[in-house]
């Protein structure tokens, strides 16, 4: 593979391992882990492919320059040793997000973002004679910019908006997990996609769609409406289509069981829409019922589950849940990997299991412990 460019996928405190074996799959060269994201290098199609097919990515970002700044004038220097007429026809519209952190000279992101931009129009303005736009809404081109205390990073983003947006999402209970934490928490839990999985609190449904996408192969990338790097100037959308329908092909219409229930009818119907939206109607069943008053013909399968936070419930009835959880894990469903994600800690003791595996994971701002518990 020609390795023109050099990458960074974004992800979530915990999911780096995970989102690096997919990368790794996807044909990735020379991956590093970092904080939350994990490098790689590659030619073009790899960014299209890690966009399609990516579970764990937030979000893929072309590497344009790092360097260390001491002023803003660092940055404008920094921004114009790129050639921007690689990424710019005349006339392309852009945007520059930034963030900034502990910069001894920068507290604020707009007056970084500014600087960005600055250097961009000045350099673009004399190679083609325009000034281009600045448009916030439906930009041609997406630069982002990170200072991590003199440390300056500039990135050009190739997916747009979060890949966690899928697409397939119609309706959300209040707390509903973020699409790539639940596929990092099934890829962490090592269910193997031919076994039953069931999620006894399952609220929208995103644990049983991505456990149906997992197991049936489908690619989260066939969701989405729109990648940033489909208004690139270097987009070729004939290599692009290809990978759309190598992922349709690759598409397995079969799946083990995959059941969810919850307490709230809200929740069931919310769930079924967004399965129906997905498309895995016919491979995803839904019941309406309190936690431990039925239990689902199945042996042998994993629970992955995320059960109410102390945020919305009383503590109380928190540890009493989270006791019948593990008293139920114990009488009902020996044979079983459990998985539970929460971000009460007093409340998971109360499950009063030996857990095999504890890891720590963020469902957006909330520390959250992902527990295994092994019933054999
Ligand atoms: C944190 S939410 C789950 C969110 C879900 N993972 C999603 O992506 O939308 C917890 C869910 O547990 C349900 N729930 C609360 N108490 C329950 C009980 N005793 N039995 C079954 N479900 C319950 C709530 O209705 C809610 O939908």
């Amino acid at each position: 593979m020609n390795l023109e460019y050099k990458y960074i996928a974004t992800t979530f405190s915990g999911l780096e391992e995970v989102l690096e074996n997919e990368l790794i799959e996807l044909g990735a060269e020379n991956t590093h882990i970092l904080t939350r994201a994990v490098s790689f290098e590659g030619d073009r199609t790899i960014m299209y492919r890690t966009n399609m097919y990516c579970r764990t990515a937030l979000q893929i970002l072309v590497e344009l320059n790092t360097g260390i700044v001491n002023s803003a004038d660092d940055i404008y220097d920094l921004v114009m040793d790129v050639i921007w007429e690689k990424y710019f026809r005349p006339y392309d519209s852009f945007c520059v997000n930034a963030i900034v952190n502990q910069c001894p000279f920068i507290d604020n992101s707009l007056y970084a973002a500014l600087k960005v931009k600055d250097a961009i129009v000045d350099q673009l303005r004399d190679t083609f004679g325009v000034r281009p736009s600045v448009d916030k809404e439906n930009p041609n081109v997406m630069v982002n910019v990170h200072i991590y205390r003199d440390k300056f990073s500039l990135y050009l983003n190739t997916s747009g908006l979060p890949l966690f947006k899928r697409g397939y999402k119609v309706c959300a209970v209040s707390s509903p997990l973020n699409e790539v934490l639940a596929a990092g928490m099934i890829y962490l839990s090592g269910w193997p996609k031919n076994v039953p999985l069931y999620d006894p609190f399952c609220g929208s449904g995103t644990i049983l769609i991505e456990g149906a996408m997992i197991a049936m192969n489908v690619a989260p990338g066939l969701y989405r409406d729109f990648f940033a790097f489909q208004k690139l100037k270097s987009y070729n959308r004939a290599v692009f289509n290809e990978i759309v329908e190598e992922a349709k092909s690759k598409i397995i219409y079969d799946a083990p069981p995959i059941i969810g229930s919850d307490i709230s009818d809200k929740a069931v119907n919310y769930a079924n829409a967004n399965i129906k939206n997905a498309g895995f109607s016919d491979f995803i069943k839904v019941e309406q019922f309190a936690f431990g008053d039925c239990f689902p013909e199945i042996s042998d399968g994993y629970i992955i589950t995320n059960p109410p936070y102390g945020v919305r419930t009383d503590k109380e009835n928190l540890t009493d849940l989270y006791k019948l959880i593990g008293d139920t894990f114990k009488h009902h469903f020996n044979g079983f990997s459990c998985w539970v994600i929460s971000s009460d800690k007093d409340a998971v003791d109360s499950i009063g299991l030996h857990a095999s595996s504890k890891r720590k994971l963020f469902n957006g701002p909330l520390e959250c412990r992902f527990l295994g518990y092994r019933m054999y």
